[in-house]
């Protein structure tokens, strides 16, 4: 589809002035990793922080954005492609209105996370892989998934029958093996602190 004929219309309300309304710059909190790996976990204890801190943070998750947005597609790399280009501008139009977005898919491709930072730009995706080996997400199974994906009940599963490629070189890695949960999210609330998309003197209570 062409966007040929399609001028631009410029509203007046400016991202900038949202952000000193808001009393943070906007960000796009991409968080990358394996299903179990815990990114749903940390995206919202991430989440409940932002919002007693005052800030306007929101989570776009993959399990639940599937219900919706996405519900016409599956896991092939042409649908996951699809899946992570609408996230991203989804996440894109949350962050023009100044919101600390905080993605959790899977993401399993690089090409597919590099296309989602081009659309948001570099100024805004923060790229934070969540790493945990697949031992531990494969014994932690929350929702019983690996198990029938080596039954061969689910075709295409990240880390037994499709790939997931880690990130070469990611803003912040949280290690869900070792770290709980209060320092993942102490460890990118320090991080949105030295970008300076959080004023520093937030009172993080963790
Ligand atoms: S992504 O790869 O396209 O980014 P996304 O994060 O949206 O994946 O969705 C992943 C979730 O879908 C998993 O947490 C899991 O609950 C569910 N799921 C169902 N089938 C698959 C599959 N074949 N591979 C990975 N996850 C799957």
């Amino acid at each position: 589809m062409s966007t040929h004929h399609i001028i631009q219309s410029h509203y007046k309300t400016t991202t900038q002035a949202r952000s000193i309304r808001n009393g943070h710059k906007p960000a796009v909190i991409w968080l990358t990793g394996l299903s179990g790996s815990g990114k749903s976990t940390v995206a919202d204890a991430l989440d409940v922080e932002l919002f007693r801190l005052g800030y306007q943070s929101f989570a776009l998750d993959g399990d639940n954005v599937r219900h919706g947005l996405n519900s016409d597609l599956g896991f092939d790399p042409a649908d996951r492609k699809e899946n992570i280009r609408r996230v991203a501008e989804v996440a894109r139009l949350f962050s023009d209105v100044g919101f600390i977005v905080i993605v959790a898919f899977i993401s399993p491709y690089l090409d597919d996370r590099r296309n989602a930072k081009a659309v948001i730009g570099s100024d805004r995706f923060i790229e934070c892989f969540v790493k945990a080996s697949l031992k531990v997400c494969e014994t932690r199974d929350p929702k019983g998934l690996y198990k029938k994906a080596r039954q061969g009940k689910i075709p295409s599963f990240t880390g037994v029958s499709a790939p997931y490629q880690e990130p070469v070189a990611p803003d912040v890695t949280l290690d869900t093996d070792h770290d709980n949960v209060p320092a993942c999210v102490r460890r990118v609330l320090d991080y949105l602190i030295s970008r300076q998309i959080i004023p520093n003197d937030s009172h993080v209570d963790l």
